[in-house]
């Protein structure tokens, strides 16, 4: 049975498009801006969030962006008192992303005490070299200071995102921030090899030969990371994510996300995503997915404002993929979690029957030792999320 598309929308995504300053690997929609334009901005999200909202119980909710933080507290007030307004508060998780530098005392608890339960918080190196040459705004003392200040305002659920394979960075260099990274006791690890964006500075700098690629070194340092995060009691879930196992009551209570084999504290926002679930994206550049079309918002703030100041949404496509192309989209998706895909929620999703549609596909990455299946589900192996993208390959066709 396909799962209900009359139901409201249980997920929501909001981009924030404004960050202090803009990092030289960053390809996200986000310009450093302050004042007017985003006064402007919070007011267009209040009509986009109206617009939405009879169609939204949001079980799960997403900051993201840019930098969500960089909102200050009067705008954050006015934001939180619109989602009350409309009844969107109260999800079983509610992330907020952060950066380091924009954190105080007074924001995390205003936060918390509207209902924002998790936060997301980019460290990305605790070298101080590493942190200027990627033009971070932050120093590796705000970000140990911002966390206690996240715990003090009441977070148990907090994430931290690192990167390696940073032009410059040691082995030696990565275990030491892994060190100090795992010992803030995060309930959450997300750590990203560095992408070379197109149209990022630090892409030109690639291109200029100011530095090399070093694919070997990258391997070793992602071998250190699954090494050091399972030490540290994480479990890996995603190939790029790590979660703690607190306890079978904080389990993730509902049914399109819940899996055993997933860890409590897994962002349930994302697991969501990963697992074909719909969801709404408001904000400039967002992407939503809602009873199987996947639309894009304009990336451009001010057009994004425009449209909204005249009740209207500022999508700029909409795409209806067909029922099968979408059921392998999803299948493809699934596959980067550990988890893979138990047949049972596959065909509650997708309405298909992933055993009948792609069973040539599937017997041949178990042959080439990047899958393996049983009775109940299909997931890659360690050496087949290593190459997940190839793998996804096969259902995409
Ligand atoms: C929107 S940012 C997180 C929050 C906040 N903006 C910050 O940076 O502090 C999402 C994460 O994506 C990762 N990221 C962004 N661009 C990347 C790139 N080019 N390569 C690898 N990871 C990247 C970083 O780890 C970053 O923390
Ligand atoms: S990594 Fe985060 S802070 Fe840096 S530019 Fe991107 S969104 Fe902004």
């Amino acid at each position: 049975m396909i799962e209900s598309f009359d139901a409201p929308v249980g997920s929501l995504y909001v981009h924030v498009p404004f960050c202090a300053q803009k990092c030289n690997y960053c390809a996200f929609y986000s310009e450093a801006a302050n004042g007017e334009i985003i006064n402007r901005y919070v007011s267009a999200l209040g009509r986009e969030l109206e617009i939405v909202a009879a169609d939204l119980r949001p079980q799960t909710i997403f900051f993201g962006g840019g930098t969500p933080s960089l909102l200050n507290l009067r705008q954050w007030e006015r934001l939180l008192r619109t989602m009350e307004r409309l009844q969107l508060t109260g999800a079983a998780e509610w992330t907020v992303e952060c950066n380091p530098a924009t954190v105080s005392l007074d924001k995390a608890k205003l936060l918390r005490d509207h209902g924002v339960n998790r936060v997301s918080m980019g460290v990305q190196s605790l070298d101080e070299t590493l942190l200027d040459r990627l033009e971070r705004v932050h120093s590796r003392e705000m970000v140990f200071k911002s966390f206690d200040t996240l715990r003090a305002a009441g977070f148990d659920n907090i994430n931290i995102d690192l990167m390696f394979a940073i032009p410059g960075q040691t082995l030696k260099v990565w275990r030491e921030t892994l060190v100090e990274a795992l010992a803030l006791g995060s309930e959450h690890l997300s750590s990203y090899e560095v992408i070379y964006e197109d149209d990022t500075p630090l892409f030109a700098r690639l291109k200029a030969g100011e530095f090399d690629v070093d694919e070997e070194l990258a391997e070793n340092m992602f071998e250190e990371l699954i090494a050091q995060a399972a030490g540290a009691g994480f479990q890996q879930y995603e190939i790029a994510n790590f979660a703690r196992h607190v306890s079978e009551a904080d389990a993730p209570a509902t049914s399109n996300i819940f899996d055993p084999q997933i860890p409590s504290r897994a962002c349930r926002h994302n697991v969501n995503y990963w697992r074909g679930g719909a969801y709404y994206g408001l904000g400039p550049s967002a992407t939503g997915y809602v009873r199987g079309v996947r639309s894009r918002n304009w990336s451009n703030t001010p057009l994004y404002c425009e449209q909204l100041e005249q009740d209207r949404r500022a999508i700029e496509s909409n795409e209806e993929l067909a029922p099968r192309a979408r059921a392998g989209e999803i299948a493809a998706f699934g596959l980067r979690m550990n988890a893979g895909w138990p047949f049972e929620q596959f065909q509650r999703v997708t309405g298909w029957d992933l055993r009948r549609e792609w069973a040539g596909e599937m017997s041949q990455l178990v042959s080439r030792g990047w899958a393996r299946s049983d009775e109940r589900r299909f997931q890659l192996t360690p050496a087949g999320l290593r190459f997940a993208d190839s793998a996804a390959e096969f259902f995409l066709r």
